[in-house]
């Protein structure tokens, strides 16, 4: 018999283009037919047939306290009472500003949007209008969002800033040669080529957008001196350096990864945690640059459901929960289990395999160890990543549908559940010896 999930995804391709509203979701890396699911609670999801699974994509990175938490529902339902949206400005959205601005120090002033596409989109806007420059530089292999100037294909990094900048190719169709020909693309980790871009060009670079941790190519971590050198080529040549915090924000460390890193940019995004699970983005930075926008300033953005109060109010109350006591230090712990036991399992089923994490962010690779960059995460096996994938989603283990993209845990996450998944993935690591 036909399940309820195949059915409703025979009728979405219908209607919805491949089925799905975003295409990470559907399973065209490892192939199958995506999930359709009803219910989360903490970190277990329950798909439309019933089917039970542990969450280790927790939406993309929101669902940092797990599903439905108890504080967060009880929020959202009380401040929906008194209407959706209102256009204007409410108390919710000053409280917002002044925790992001207690936790993230470096954004002096902030705008919220409503999703981590708006917020990155529009920071380049402000970057460019502060420093009157139009090239921005951006890492391959990072994702900052599907606006135009940003879908630059990954090219082979060096090569991008050839002198007019001739191979910088749009990833996507739809989008004009000439929309791209001011983003400059580097490779990840690079040190020599930062330096050498900026010794031709640094005095016409408006903005660097980086995720200061990768997790859109798999998980990547930075090197200190890369992301060193990086704050000191900016400053020196007046270009605007942004960290991407939409996805690392408030989840690889409380301060995400400035804090980590102790390096402080100009400006910073943030989507995902601060939304709880609901669409909201943010940018802000330095208020000298902030104060470029409208209407105080001379660069346009806007946005009808900016500062929704009922996304807000999801996010205020995910944040709140975040700030007690030890909340990163036991995630970050839960995290590292779960890695360690799963390099274990794979070292004693003798196959090529590492992995890392970075708070509660993780990343799995069919390799021998933990890539650098875009060019070393493409060698991964990604058949023996597809075939655990499988086995791991028969036994009841959502990960992300793709060997490129990173994991997330959230702190619902139990000692049982890490065990389950050890144990499960044992099975899929001598399955793949096996066959
Ligand atoms: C680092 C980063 N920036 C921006 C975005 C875009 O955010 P959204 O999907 O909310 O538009 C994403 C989405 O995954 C992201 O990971």
């Amino acid at each position: 018999m036909t399940s309820l999930n195949q059915t409703l995804f025979d009728k979405s391709q219908q209607l919805i283009p491949g089925g799905v509203n975003s295409p990470v979701r559907a399973f065209r890396s490892v192939g199958g037919t995506p999930i359709f699911f009803k219910k989360g609670l903490g970190s277990k999801l329950w798909d439309v047939d019933g089917k039970e699974y542990i969450d280790y994509i927790n939406s993309w990175g929101p669902m940092i306290v797990g599903h439905a938490h108890p504080a967060v529902i009880k929020a959202v339902q009380e401040v929906a009472a008194n209407s959706l949206s209102f256009g204007a400005p409410t108390g919710l959205e000053l409280e917002m500003a002044e925790v992001i601005n207690k936790l993230v120090p470096s954004m002096e002033q902030v705008r919220l949007v409503s999703s981590g596409t708006e917020a990155t989109m529009s920071a380049i806007r402000v970057a460019r209008g502060f420093t009157g420059r139009n090239k921005i530089v951006k890492f391959e292999g990072c994702y900052h969002g599907h606006s135009d100037a940003l879908l630059v294909k990954a090219g082979s990094g060096l090569l991008t800033f050839g002198e007019n900048n001739a191979q910088a190719v749009p990833s996507s169709a739809g989008v004009p040669a000439e929309v791209v020909a001011h983003t400059l693309t580097l490779e990840y980790n690079n040190v020599q080529a930062l330096k050498e871009l900026f010794s031709k060009i640094g005095n016409e670079i408006a903005c660097v957008i980086i995720e200061p941790v990768v997790g859109n190519m798999n998980l990547i971590v930075p090197t200190q001196e890369f992301l060193q050198t990086l704050r000191e080529l900016c400053t020196k040549h007046g270009a605007i350096l942004i960290f991407d915090e939409v996805m690392t924000g408030f989840r690889v460390a409380l301060g995400g990864a400035q804090a980590l890193y102790n390096i402080k940019p100009d400006m910073t995004t943030l989507g995902k945690v601060i939304g709880g699970g609901m669409p909201v983005g943010a940018f802000g930075g330095r208020k000298d640059i902030m104060q470029c926008l409208a209407p105080i300033g001379a660069v346009y953005q806007a946005g009808t459901l900016s500062g929704n109060p009922v996304a807000v109010t999801a996010g205020l109350a995910t944040l709140k929960i975040i700030q007690e006591n030890g909340f990163h230090d036991k995630l970050t712990a839960q995290t590292k289990k779960l890695i360690d036991g799963l390099v274990l399992a794979a070292k004693e089923a003798n196959v090529t395999f590492s992995a890392q994490s970075v708070g509660g962010m993780f990343g799995l690779y069919f390799c021998e160890k933990c890539p650098t960059s875009y060019d070393e995460v493409m060698q991964s096996n990604k058949e023996h990543f597809n075939k655990f994938f499988h086995s791991m989603l028969d036994s009841g283990i959502y990960l992300g549908p793709s060997a490129f993209e990173a994991g997330f845990v959230s702190a619902a996450l139990s000692d049982e559940d890490v065990a389950f998944t050890i144990k499960a993935a044992k099975k899929a690591f001598q399955s793949l010896v096996a066959s």
